[in-house]
């Protein structure tokens, strides 16, 4: 079986990095990660790589005095660990229009809001004041615009009444780990087609459509 060969791209703590280095660790799972590369080198998702091997590289954004030439420094590095798919997990600088065009369909990202929903930072105070009762996780490839691009997965979460910014981030948290892993998976079997603005879902070994339902959505079924 070939394997899909993945960079993560991290800023912080790389719990995602983590939850898609335990999939890897599944022989069956169709897919490895090469190289992890931060923007921080105090980022502890460096630690994460490096326990279980796997080679990193910090690329400070702040070496560069413009964003074309720190986005061609990356390009750079996932061209010559020669990689088919670029994870974002948690790396908080934007990809100018050049780099994103380059790795147009390989460069996915995940986002801790049901999109279009929430866009941008501060995503689970937003959903508190805006008083949804749902919200939830997203992956999706990358397009130009920040936070937009065809949809691989998502993830719903009930709000509760009295839900801090902390413990909703939590539970969205845990899903992040379910959904990003499954479209990873998806990806690397060759089940998601992307036609324009969506995606569809091909083959039964996995949900038609990618959303996963939270058991505490079901509960009360
Ligand atoms: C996650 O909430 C992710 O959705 C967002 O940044 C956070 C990264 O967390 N893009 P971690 O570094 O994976 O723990």
């Amino acid at each position: 079986m070939k394997q899909l060969k993945l960079a993560v791209l991290i800023s912080g703590s790389g719990t995602n990095l983590q939850a898609l280095i335990d999939a890897c660790a599944d022989a069956d799972y169709p897919a490895q990660i090469s190289l992890v590369i931060s923007n921080k080198e105090n980022a502890d998702g460096l630690n994460r790589a490096k326990k279980v091997g796997i080679q990193t590289m910090i690329i400070r954004h702040t070496d560069f005095t413009e964003r074309d030439k720190f986005d061609q420094a990356l390009t750079e590095a996932l061209e010559s660990a020669k990689v088919d798919l670029i994870c974002l997990a948690g790396f908080m600088r934007i990809l100018g229009h050049s780099f994103v065009n380059r790795w147009r369909d390989r460069l996915i990202n995940i986002h801790p809001a049901l999109l279009p929903a929430f866009k941008g930072l501060h995503t689970h105070k937003r959903a508190l004041e805006a008083g949804v009762r749902i919200t939830g996780c997203t992956v999706h490839y990358v397009s130009t615009e920040v936070d937009v691009g065809p949809i691989v997965a998502q993830a719903a979460v009930l709000v509760m009444p009295n839900d801090t910014e902390e413990c909703l981030a939590k539970r969205v948290l845990e899903q992040e780990h379910r959904i990003y892993p499954l479209a990873v998976e998806l990806i690397a079997r060759g089940q998601v087609q992307i036609y324009g603005k969506c995606t569809q879902i091909t083959g039964t070994r996995k949900p038609q459509s990618a959303s996963l339902i939270n058991p505490q959505l079901q509960k009360d079924k």
